[in-house]
């Protein structure tokens, strides 16, 4: 196997004028090495990823490089030391360019163009209800406010990585990603191959977040160097890389403007948003949760993206939503305290009840938005906590709240196989990732539970292109929703055919048979329980096979998950530094499917939506336009020092029948939707100060402390 180290332009912007590879090719274990102008590289790339929406496409190595890290070359050699050194002898001679890292100056015309049509990422997107004026006529408060939340990075423990090996016309590559069918369907479409020529293969993967969702150039780059040398080729990034040039979550500059009645209505909401992508255009949009968390007649948002030199934007965790939260719910708290209402009466009063037609969206099967607030209250001590003396010495604690929704209800396709063996033991075939949210756990307690097998005997084929069927990418919350009812359909499917050949061999009606603990037992408790190695029909046919369909969801009726979620904060007024004390996230998920992984979520969720509030950011060197916080040690990720002592997750279980055939909703992305903004409500509540700009660092809130005084 050989590895490969890819070299990247150490500007904010500049073009290429020539690589000079002769001193590389000639070092020592070297066995290629790749540039612009190599034939088998010369390839269109969509700006971002293969399927992008965005019409545009560059070349995997772009002579114009538009922010510190773009691709240039790359090398593969028989050691990763000898990989590293001849990228370091890659001699690159470039045109440095003026570059622009401030979103409102990338929006002025006479601004640095990072692309022919400009930085703006195509017109503004407007969405729009209702009539704007009146709402706000009609409003006995009016509330305006900036709000901005930083780019921030996912910070997978796991750097991106891959081995990729031809053979023949085939190619196989093993990846860290989370779906296999999205780097096999991008990689067909750029390489011009049959998807059956791809597989691709993903056995573990330490977190993704969204950042691998797709087909990223280091893999295309393995693919090439693997043909041409016709040896396996690993390339994995390194921790600065994946700082760098792997996707963050965009920087969202919002303005929001709301209206309320004295009564606690909600009239009007207008959000503008400004989101930065990145070098290249990706989706930047924040407002869904304006638009549909809350009762409101008249909305008006609009989303402006504009283009910088700075590494790309993708999804990460709940796109564009804890952003919104970070604005909408400290705007609700700002306008609850304006009309001397509770925060949670507030949401409350505007909260939506399941039979509420979504603005011509499908009607919700069920939503515990109300439960999730009142009974996470109860648990937290809401009403106590809110009257608790806030000072005591130098601390100000103080306790907040915030709320949201996820909007991906799941659905088709997606399918699943069981295979029952003779001696009892059962294999699951399923297309998924699982992403280290616990897949393989919960799709393996549904087939135990239906099949009356133990777990001990079930054991998983997943994320495999030749081995197991599509399935939908490891995001959007969808994965247990997706493929949980096909798993639960096809262990059914088998579990009839068993019965009916137990019922032919016990003569004993199908409909009083059961399976438990790998026996045929009678319902009503009479007659041998008969194991199901010793069922003569089973061993004759030595497997049976199952199959299972994601049937779709209801009519015009979706699940949707929502959340409450409930901080205590303690702020030192000597040193600025906010201690997350107590935290209670109350979400309404649907059926808990496996207690240990639901928690894990949540409060894996909870960390990020800290990092976000409290502590992380990219930081861009106004002098060179690069990035300063390349590593964990200058960008801040919550420890196990930071998480809440107190951390507690509530769920709120609306036995919803209709959603799916598991009664489950999404958890994953929920998790961190409102969490920055129910710390910044505590924060609040402890020291009367509105802190709009994350993170709220211990530098902000002495400058503020020092300001009022
Ligand atoms: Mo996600 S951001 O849907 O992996």
């Amino acid at each position: 196997m050989l590895h490969a180290v890819i070299v990247r332009c150490p500007h904010a912007h500049a073009r290429v004028r020539a690589v000079d590879t002769s001193q590389a090719e000639r070092m020592p274990g070297v066995r290629a090495v790749f540039t612009g102008t190599t034939p088998e590289a010369a390839l269109a790339w969509r700006f971002g990823e293969p399927s992008s929406p965005f019409k545009q496409s560059s070349f995997l190595f772009d002579p114009h490089c538009r922010y510190a890290g773009d691709e240039v070359a790359a090398v593969a050699a028989e050691t990763l030391q000898e990989a590293a050194e001849a990228a370091r002898a890659v001699r690159v001679e470039y045109e440095v360019l003026p570059f622009v890292i401030d979103p409102r100056q990338a929006l002025r015309p006479d601004a640095v163009s990072l692309h022919p049509d400009g930085n703006r990422v195509g017109e503004p997107l407007v969405w729009e209800r209702g009539r704007l004026e009146d709402g706000f006529a009609s409003a006995d408060v009016v509330l305006e406010e900036s709000y901005s939340t930083p780019c921030v990075i996912h910070t997978t423990l796991e750097t991106h990585g891959c081995v990729a090996q031809w053979d023949g016309q085939r190619v196989t590559v093993w990846e860290s990603t989370q779906g296999v069918w999205e780097v096999q369907e991008d990689l067909a479409a750029v390489l011009g191959l049959p998807r059956s020529s791809v597989r691709v293969i993903c056995r573990y993967i330490g977190g993704g977040f969204g950042s691998k969702y797709r087909l990223d150039k280091h893999t295309l780059i393995a693919v090439l160097l693997a043909r041409r040398t016709a040896r396996p080729v690993k390339l994995c990034l390194s921790r600065e890389e994946s700082f760098l040039c792997v996707g963050n979550r965009p920087s969202a500059q919002m303005r929001l403007k709301a209206g309320l009645t004295r009564k606690g209505v909600l009239t009007a909401l207008q959000l503008v948003n400004l989101g930065v992508p990145g070098a290249y255009p990706d989706d930047t949009d924040v407002g869904y949760l304006v638009w549909d968390l809350y009762r409101c007649p008249n909305v008006r948002i609009e989303e402006t993206s504009v283009m910088i030199n700075a590494g790309k934007s993708r999804a990460m965790r709940a796109p564009g939503f804890p952003q919104c939260a970070w604005a909408l719910e400290q705007m609700i708290d700002a306008l609850a305290e304006k009309i001397g209402m509770d925060p949670i009466e507030l949401r409350l009063a505007n909260a939506k009840d399941f039979l509420y037609r979504r603005n011509e969206t499908p009607r919700l099967t069920s939503t515990a938005l109300d439960r999730c607030l009142r009974e996470g209250a109860r648990a937290f001590g809401w009403a106590e906590a809110r009257r608790r003396p806030r000072a005591e010495g130098h601390l100000r604690r103080g306790v907040g709240v915030a709320a949201g929704m996820w909007p991906n209800p799941g659905g088709p396709p997606g399918s699943a196989i069981v295979k029952l063996h003779a001696d009892g033991s059962v294999n699951l075939n399923i297309g998924t990732t699982d992403i280290g949210t616990g897949t393989k756990t919960v799709m393996a307690m549904i087939v135990s539970e239906e099949m009356g097998v133990p777990l001990e005997a079930i054991q998983i084929e997943y994320a495999d292109t030749a081995t197991t069927q599509y399935a939908k990418v490891s995001g959007g919350s969808q994965t247990v929703i997706t493929t949980g009812p096909a798993v639960r359909e096809a262990a059914l499917e088998v579990k009839r055919q068993l019965l009916e050949l137990a019922a032919e061999e016990l003569k004993v009606p199908a409909a009083e048979l059961d399976l438990r603990d790998g026996q045929v037992v009678h319902a009503g408790g009479a007659g041998e329980p008969r194991p199901l190695s010793k069922l003569q029909a089973l061993g004759q046919r030595q497997v049976l096979i199952g199959v299972g369909q994601r049937r779709p969801n209801p009519p015009g009726a979706q699940g949707l998950p929502f959340v409450a979620q409930f901080a205590e904060v303690e702020v030192d007024t000597r040193t600025g530094e906010v201690r997350l004390s107590r935290f209670l996230a109350a979400h309404d998920s649907g059926r808990v499917m496996n207690r240990l992984t639901y928690e894990n979520q949540v409060f894996g969720g909870i960390a990020m939506g800290l990092g976000l509030g409290l502590t992380e950011r990219r930081v861009l060197d106004r002098h060179t336009g690069r990035a300063l916080s390349a590593s964990w040690h200058d960008y801040k990720i919550p420890t196990a020092l930071d998480v809440p002592g107190e951390m507690e997750c509530l769920p709120v279980d609306p036995h919803d029948t209709e959603c799916n055939n598991l009664g489950a909703k999404g958890l994953g992305e929920p998790a961190t939707i409102p969490t920055a903004a129910a710390i910044a409500n505590a924060v609040y509540h402890a020291t009367g100060i509105r802190f709009t700009e994350a993170p709220i660092t211990p530098m902000d809130v002495l400058r503020r402390l020092a300001e009022r005084r």
